[in-house]
């Protein structure tokens, strides 16, 4: 016998109702959204000078700068550590949509990847943020080919790849005159739905540097995007994202709220949920 047989009636129906409530709040949860994730790694081969606990303690003191100051620098910052011929230079941009809670979250979490930790140039790419550090000065510089990712059988609607890909290069000289050079833009393909692009160029660049960096990436990767439903690349200093559904939180400023909404609505959700259990 299950438990909920030994509720009266009324109380079994209030279930019922609360269950399917919860449910439609669930789907239409802000939380779903997205969540972090890794997405790959580029860096030059293993350099025996990165094998001394100096040069370890050296990335250390570099890593933790980015994780503690990018999260109140509104998501983006640049630092080095060492001095002279042995100084490494870091930069971190978190997603302009990030809660600082998420974002400083994520520069940690991609810290603790060692994959690249013997290599003195490296870009860490995560979903919601990236780390780039090398032995080279790196801010300012225009861009080199990063990654993409996609799903390589999930087409684009035939009759929406040339409006999407308009969308998609109207996205690319929007960004950089926005502040923060951070844009999200929402496509209406009728019958099709909607599609939502997002651009972010690392806040070193010039405006006309963003501009460059967004068109580089874009006619780098657009024969294999170009047809697709669903996709995002990520350079070291640009990213553009087109996806069929809201992957981003809801914003209000660059940087700022959508990941602490989404807290607040579990919380509110788990506090109600646990009335009732009551
Ligand atoms: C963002 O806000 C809009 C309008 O209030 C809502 O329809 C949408 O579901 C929200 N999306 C996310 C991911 O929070
Ligand atoms: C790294 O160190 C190993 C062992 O000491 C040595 O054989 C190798 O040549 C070194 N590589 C470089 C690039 O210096
Ligand atoms: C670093 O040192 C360890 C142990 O001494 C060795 O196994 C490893 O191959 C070295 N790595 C590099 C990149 O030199
Ligand atoms: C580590 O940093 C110190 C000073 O900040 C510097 O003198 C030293 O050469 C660096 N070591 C390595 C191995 O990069
Ligand atoms: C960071 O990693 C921890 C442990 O794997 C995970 O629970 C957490 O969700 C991650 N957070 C982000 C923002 O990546
Ligand atoms: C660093 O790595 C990137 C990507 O792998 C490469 O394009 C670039 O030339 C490298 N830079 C140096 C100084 O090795
Ligand atoms: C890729 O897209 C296809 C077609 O839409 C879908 O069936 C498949 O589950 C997707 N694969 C992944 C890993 O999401
Ligand atoms: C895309 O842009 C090109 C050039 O501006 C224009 O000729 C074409 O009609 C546009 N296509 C769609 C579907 O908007």
């Amino acid at each position: 016998m299950t438990s909920a047989l030994c509720f009266p009636w009324t109380q079994i129906m209030e279930l019922l109702i609360f269950s399917i409530f919860s449910t439609i709040l669930l789907l239409s949860s802000p939380c779903h959204a997205d969540s972090n994730s890794n997405l790959g790694s580029l860096c030059t081969e293993a350099d025996n000078a990165t094998n001394s606990s100096e040069y370890r303690a050296n990335l250390s003191e570099l890593q933790n700068s980015l994780v503690a100051n990018a999260p109140i620098q509104n998501g983006f910052y640049t630092t080095a550590a060492g001095k002279g011929a042995t100084m490494i230079y870091g930069r971190t941009q978190c997603r302009g949509d990030l809660s600082a809670t998420d974002c400083a979250a994520c520069i940690k979490n991609v810290t603790m990847v060692h994959g690249c930790s013997n290599s003195k140039n490296a870009t860490l790419w995560f979903k919601w943020c990236f780390v780039r550090y090398s032995d080279r000065r790196i801010f300012g510089e225009s861009d080199e080919p990063g990654m993409a990712t996609y799903n390589d059988t999930n087409f684009e609607d035939a009759k929406v790849v040339s409006e999407g890909l308009n969308f998609t290069k109207a996205l690319a000289s929007t960004t950089p005159n926005q502040p923060s050079m951070f844009y999200t833009a929402v496509l209406d393909v009728g019958q099709s739905g909607k599609r939502y692009g997002m651009a972010q160029c690392t806040r070193d660049l010039s405006k006309s540097d963003c501009g460059k960096c967004l068109d580089f990436q874009l006619a780098t990767y657009l024969n294999i995007i170009g047809n697709k439903r669903n996709w995002d690349i990520h350079g070291s200093s640009c990213s553009m994202w087109y996806y069929d559904y809201q992957f981003y939180f809801n914003y209000s400023t660059p940087a700022a709220k959508g990941g602490e909404f989404c807290e607040l609505f579990k919380l509110l959700l788990s506090v109600s949920l646990s009335l009732f259990e009551i």
